[in-house]
């Protein structure tokens, strides 16, 4: 393959939205930043140059970084920050990946801006498993505050007061028609009437879960999480943050413009979330409108509402490998890991202000009752590496401490999370199968889980308790789709499948921004296997230190 050489400058930029200006943490300027394309089989090497006043690292989103956990990217995990007036080169190879990635900031809110597209196209001299598409168009979903995010993001993870409305959501930066001084700068998408486009759609969005349309047209899946699926067609799509969702769509309605649309799938109740639409336009080059087409107004796509997690279920569900696949059987690590919110006392003599939850509680996320925290002044890779003790522990528990009935609004006092930096060790080629359980404690919510370093098989998705005697019939061993986050139905479990193949320290959490805050997240460590071959590389010598 071929190698790709990049500079990424993270700086702040004035950038204008909703009409106002803020100072933006950007790379290159560009908001969002710069798509990378290359081939599957091709190497990237991108140095970051921190020109901001903040501490920065990019995270490659569903790299499998083979033996270069160092350039993965997520801080105090794989490596220390890039401090201001540093740089730090990412260098990684794409190995038998193809479709759609994204990069973000792996820095506290950071990735509310600094964002983009990865674009790996099939191997030099190769072709797309589906007809060729005419074009191809990154669609990036994101999420616009009308304040600097940082302020948001923390209030939010210390106190989880309502923290998710943000002030528009986002098509490639732009908010669109619906919202004030935005409508000149709508991103607009052109095609040629009766060609077939690929739309590459990435949720970038901090805290939400969105479903995606367009105005009167179909999508063909064709792919997800840099995996090929097999192929299906819907009008709506639903991604978590951090999932990507490639479609085709054949420009087969008469000549005119259509709204694409986003807008939030909230199924926490009572949860307050952004209620508001982003829209870009798909339009037609040809229209020779005469008299009764339609000339300025795109026409109007209809989405779920957005409590509707039915058509969420009924779309998730969907997906499938394109043929028969080797799911790794005989499983060796037979883990289950409960996912969710919960409450946790407030210290003593904290501000009010500093907890927000119900009778002087403060909220919290836990993976298995354990509040996930990083360190400070190590990453968990160098201190894996160089056996530097007292750094974590390796007492992640493979199941919860108590069981109980998940879906119900059970007391807290069943559920109080523990704070650690607990790790869980796997052995080179375990066969691993993770229960993604998702509790009810405070509220009941849909989790985007994402694991880095790996694809994983999603073999199962149901409601109500996981229940291995009745669930495991329902196991698709057979097709079922590789993705490298999850959606954890609200009130009901996922279950993955994967082999743990690269050795590293892989971070695995809710890819909503704030839960990852209150600690919902945790660890695998993945030692090395006899060769070198399945040995974690040696760092780079630029590697940040804390
Ligand atoms: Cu896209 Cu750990 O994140």
């Amino acid at each position: 393959g071929k190698t790709h050489y990049h500079d990424f400058v993270i700086q702040a930029t004035p950038v204008k939205r909703l009409c106002k200006t803020h100072n933006t943490i950007t790379v290159n300027g560009q908001f969002p930043g710069p798509t990378l394309e290359v081939n599957n089989g091709d190497t990237l090497v991108v140095n970051v140059v921190n020109k901001a006043r903040y501490n920065v690292t990019i995270h490659w989103h569903g790299v499998r970084q083979m033996r270069t956990a160092w350039a993965d990217g997520p801080e105090f995990v794989t490596q220390c920050p890039i401090r201001p007036g540093k740089s730090y080169t990412y260098r990684f190879t794409i190995q038998g990946q193809e479709g759609t990635l994204w990069w973000h900031a792996h820095s506290s809110w950071l990735r509310t801006t600094v964002y983009g597209a990865l674009i790996i196209h099939p191997k030099e001299g190769e072709s797309y498993p589906f007809v060729k598409p005419k074009r191809e168009t990154p669609i990036m979903l994101g999420e616009w505050w009308d304040t600097n995010p940082i302020d948001v993001v923390r209030r939010a993870t210390r106190t989880g007061a309502a923290p998710n409305v943000s002030d528009a959501y986002t098509i490639n930066g732009q908010p669109g028609d619906l919202y004030k001084c935005s409508s000149k700068d709508t991103t607009i998408v052109h095609v040629d009437a009766g060609e077939t486009n690929l739309l590459r759609v990435i949720n970038a969005a901090l805290n939400q879960q969105l479903f995606f349309t367009v105005a009167n047209h179909k999508l063909t899946v064709v792919g997800a999480d840099a995996s090929y699926v097999k192929p299906f067609t819907t009008s709506v799509l639903m991604l978590g943050p951090g999932q990507t969702t490639d479609v085709l769509i054949k420009a087969d309605q008469p000549p005119a413009k259509y709204y694409m649309a986003a807008r939030a799938y909230a199924s926490a109740q009572g949860a307050p979330f952004d209620n508001t639409t982003t829209t870009a336009i798909l339009e037609y080059k040809t229209a020779s409108c005469s008299s009764n087409c339609v000339k300025t107004n795109p026409v109007s796509p209809s989405l779920p509402a957005y409590n509707d997690t039915a058509t969420a279920t009924a779309f998730t569900t969907k997906f499938r490998s394109p043929r028969k696949v080797e799911v790794p059987t005989d499983i060796d690590e037979n883990l289950f890991f409960t996912v969710g919110l919960g409450l946790n006392n407030c210290p003593k003599g904290a501000r009010s202000r500093n907890c927000q939850g119900p009778n002087g509680t403060r909220f919290t996320a836990s993976m298995n009752n354990v509040s996930f925290v990083l360190p400070s002044n190590f990453s968990l890779l160098q201190a894996h590496h160089q056996g530097i003790p007292g750094v974590f522990s390796t007492d992640f528990p493979a199941k919860p401490p108590v069981k109980f009935d998940y879906t119900g609004n059970v007391s807290r006092s069943l559920w109080q999370p523990i704070r650690g930096t607990k790790l869980y060790k796997l052995k080179y080629g375990a066969r691993v199968q993770v229960v993604l359980q998702g509790t009810s404690i405070f509220t009941a919510e849909n989790h985007p889980i994402h694991l880095h370093g790996y694809d994983f098989y999603i073999i199962a998705e149901g409601f109500g308790n996981f229940n291995p005697k009745r669930d495991t019939a329902k196991f698709n061993l057979v097709d079922p789709p590789l993705r490298n986050t999850a959606s954890v139905p609200v009130k009901g479990w996922t279950v993955i499948r994967f082999v743990a193949d690269n050795p590293g320290v892989w971070l695995m959490h809710c890819h909503l921004d704030v839960h990852i805050g209150w600690g919902l997240g945790m660890a695998f460590i993945v030692e090395n296997g006899v060769s070198e071959l399945e040995s974690l590389e040696a760092p780079p010598v630029d590697l940040p230190v804390c």
